[in-house]
């Protein structure tokens, strides 16, 4: 599948005059990026192995859409976010911003695309200078991009007001002086102080109470709405990816395994860690409760990846062909919008339930009737 001819464009964006390549043009397309962090060793330092933290990631960004991304901690997700916004380099892959490759010669310049693309990172009071009032703080991006002192403190002053700060009260304080929820947003109003296209939010809300969480991440979508944004939006906390996502991407050591319209993740998901992960978020209501078993373990060490499919040594479902080959990102049936790396979602792999899990909403109770890996077989494949 071309992921990238997003031709349904299922979230509308209102007209930009910075739009170069128009609604049908992702925003954003991350073409089979790699890191791999290399790990020394001995006397003369070499390298003796590497943390494949991103390995071969495909994805892309619909104009005014929130991509969700979601998995385990060290799945790779906040270097994934690192290497959009080039604060480390990819060891290889491409990045397409609005139709322009990222520092190819005719494309944009990497200084353009930080100004386009902001990030916010989790850790509220470390992103801020504790020497700096926040009006400074705000004001100081644009300064650096050659705007006038009096306009730069204008502008700070209303982004300080439209991220809910009140100037007359906030715009003169320190960041010790602030909530960790009005530190956020004052990262915010920071992101937003060059007037990007599209925020990388790392985990943004994960550190703040359950009610200042709420109350941000609605901010967060009258904001997408007010400045015509687009967002990759990260957490480990699914409730949270589900209230605010378009589509959703899930990671399982350093690779995509589904990408799908949030409804259709969190009503049919198709890929065994997916239901595994949905199975493990707690519900207020139950009904809604999951009765299949909560992943079990800890993902294996991203230094030397299983082969075949990553995730066969936690996987109820792994057969041969799971340990031998690698699956690819398929789209289902009926659902080109929703594509998934799983040997079952591919009625030629060989799997023997391949073309059940391809029909999602046929196999709710899948985990169910499955006492879990069976390890005792020689290949490690259930019985
Ligand atoms: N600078 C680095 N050097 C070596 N390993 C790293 C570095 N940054 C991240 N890693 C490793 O890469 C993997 C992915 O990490 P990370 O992207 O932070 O995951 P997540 O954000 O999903 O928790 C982890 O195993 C982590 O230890
Ligand atoms: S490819 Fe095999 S091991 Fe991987 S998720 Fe699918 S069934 Fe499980
Ligand atoms: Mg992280």
């Amino acid at each position: 599948m071309n992921f990238f001819k997003l031709t349904k464009a299922t979230v509308a964006a209102p007209a930009d005059p910075r739009d170069r390549g128009g609604p049908r043009q992702p925003m954003l397309i991350a073409r089979n990026l790699r890191k791999h962090f290399p790990i020394t060793g001995g006397l003369l330092g070499r390298t003796v192995a590497s943390v494949r933290a991103v390995d071969d990631v495909s994805f892309a960004v619909r104009k005014g859409e929130t991509l969700g991304v979601v998995g385990e901690s060290g799945c790779g997700k906040s270097t994934l976010a690192k290497l959009l916004m080039h604060l480390v380099p990819p060891d290889s892959g491409e990045l397409i911003f609005d139709g322009l490759e990222v520092g190819a010669r005719d494309g944009l310049r990497l200084r353009d695309l930080r100004r386009n693309m902001q990030m916010v990172f989790q850790d509220s009071a470390s992103s801020l200078n504790p020497r700096m009032p926040i009006e400074e703080s705000v004001a100081y991006g644009p300064r650096v991009h050659g705007m006038g002192r009096a306009q730069a403190r204008a502008h700070a002053i209303s982004l300080l007001e439209q991220v809910g700060l009140p100037a007359r009260l906030f715009a003169g304080r320190y960041p010790h002086e602030l909530s960790g929820g009005q530190k956020q947003r004052v990262n915010i109003a920071r992101a937003l102080a060059l007037d990007p296209r599209m925020l990388i939010l790392d985990e943004a809300v994960s550190a703040l109470d359950k009610s200042v969480e709420a109350q941000v991440l609605n901010l967060l979508r009258r904001l997408k709405a007010e400045f015509n944004l687009t967002y990759l939006f990260i957490s480990h906390d699914l409730h949270v990816v589900q209230y605010i996502s378009d589509r959703v991407m899930v990671m399982y050591l350093g690779e995509v395994v589904e990408i799908g319209p949030v409804e259709r993740i969190y009503a049919s998901a198709t890929h065994p860690y997916t239901r595994a992960l949905l199975a493990s978020q707690l519900h207020a209501d139950p009904r809604a409760r999951v009765t299949e078993p909560p992943i079990t373990g800890d993902p294996p060490n991203p230094v030397n990846p299983p082969g075949g499919c990553r995730f066969h040594t936690r996987c109820p479902f792994a057969e041969t062909i799971c340990s031998q080959t690698a699956p690819a990102l398929t789209p289902l049936p009926a659902a080109s919008e929703h594509v998934v790396a799983c040997h079952m979602a591919d009625p030629a792999s060989g799997h023997t339930r391949a073309g059940a899990q391809a029909r999602p909403g046929l196999v709710p109770s899948a985990f169910a009737d499955t006492p879990g890996p069976d390890r005792t077989s020689k290949e490690g494949v259930r019985a």
